[in-house]
């Protein structure tokens, strides 16, 4: 009778698809969260003794002191774009191996800024609320009049994949001036294939009849549109943020979306969220939706797949599928 090695542990940090589940422990002995318990700080360090590797979602915050406290942990797989929830300067000092889920999302959550995008121009949520309340007894000339998308001038900070796949939307499907602002400009044929054209961020904010954000969170762009941007924009102008809480200053835009100094906005990400400002929950003219942006089943099932096989892929195969970090060459214990 031969006597097998242990399988390394991991550890699946809130619940997920029962195939994944089952994919994984073909592999690991996995401890897995499908009640979906809420752990503190101190809790997700418990659960993580042990455990070589943890697939986290962007909720789970993985910091210098939790991998001091987790010197077993080898790689942390995240199933999201962003890995803002990681302190990646620590993780790899500490040669700690990050992995996100690029790719796999970007033509759903560019659907999903076209929806918000949509949505916030054309006020379809405030005018289903009015509805639903009982308050429509007649047509208006002026009842819900919104801003047009087609021909519009679309004004996209962040030019990664998402904000190409939106441009492409834009300028293809409904025929929108595209501009962007990005930190480095794209070249000559990417450009040409999403339609967009590179402008600074002061045009971009002055110009833009609709303003989308797509743009990475970092202490870089930590509230890349404060008070002061939101008065460069349009009166008439709209602002969509499906990137991360803490891009916009949320607070500055409620008193901009209070006052009418911007027409409305559309927001996927708080900052501090699940938490939303409570004055962005009494202002009218915007629209709210709870961080699901990259939310069908296909995608989400891809995106944990995903995390999943960069799992399997470095604690198995000695390989990465979508690294984020270069880890020092630092031994973990084992
Ligand atoms: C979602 O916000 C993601 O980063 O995947």
């Amino acid at each position: 009778m031969s006597i097998s090695a242990a399988k390394p542990r991991i550890l699946v940090a809130r619940a997920l698809f029962p195939e994944v589940l089952d994919f994984l422990s073909q592999h690991f002995d996995v401890e897995s969260n499908q009640a979906d318990a809420a752990w503190s700080a101190e809790q997700l360090i418990d659960k993580l003794q042990g455990k070589v590797g943890v697939l986290s979602t962007g909720g789970e915050r993985i910091s210098a002191a939790l991998l001091a406290a987790c010197p077993q942990l080898r790689i942390c797989a995240n199933m999201a774009v962003g890995f803002n929830n990681f302190d990646l300067d620590a993780m790899t000092a500490a040669g700690v191996q990050g992995t996100n889920a690029p790719d796999v999302l970007t033509e759903t959550t560019a659907d999903f800024g076209f929806a918000l995008l949509m949505a916030t121009a054309r006020r379809v949520t405030e005018s289903e609320h009015y509805l639903r309340a009982g308050h429509w007894t007649r047509w208006s000339y002026d009842m819900f009049c919104g801003s047009d998308i087609h021909s519009a001038t679309l004004g996209i900070i962040g030019m990664g994949r998402i904000g190409q796949a939106i441009a492409r939307r834009g300028a293809l499907g409904f025929g929108m001036q595209v501009i962007y602002h990005n930190r480095s400009r794209l070249d000559a044929a990417t450009e040409a294939a999403c339609g967009a054209r590179y402008v600074d961020k002061t045009t971009l904010l002055q110009t833009a009849d609709h303003v989308l954000l797509v743009v990475p969170y970092s202490t870089a762009s930590h509230h890349t549109i404060g008070a002061a941007e939101l008065a460069q924009m349009k009166p008439t102008a709209t602002l969509i943020n499906i990137a991360r809480g803490g891009i916009v200053d949320d607070a500055a835009l409620a008193v901009a979306l209070r006052e009418r100094r911007i027409a409305a906005a559309g927001l996927d990400v708080f900052e501090g969220e699940p938490k939303v400002h409570p004055d962005l929950l009494t202002v009218s003219n915007v629209v709210l939706t709870p961080h699901i942006a990259s939310a069908t089943l296909r995608t989400r099932r891809a995106m944990a797949q995903l995390a999943a096989d960069n799992l399997v892929d470095f604690l198995v195969h000695g390989k990465v599928r979508t690294p984020i970090n270069t880890p020092q060459p630092v031994a973990r214990s084992t």
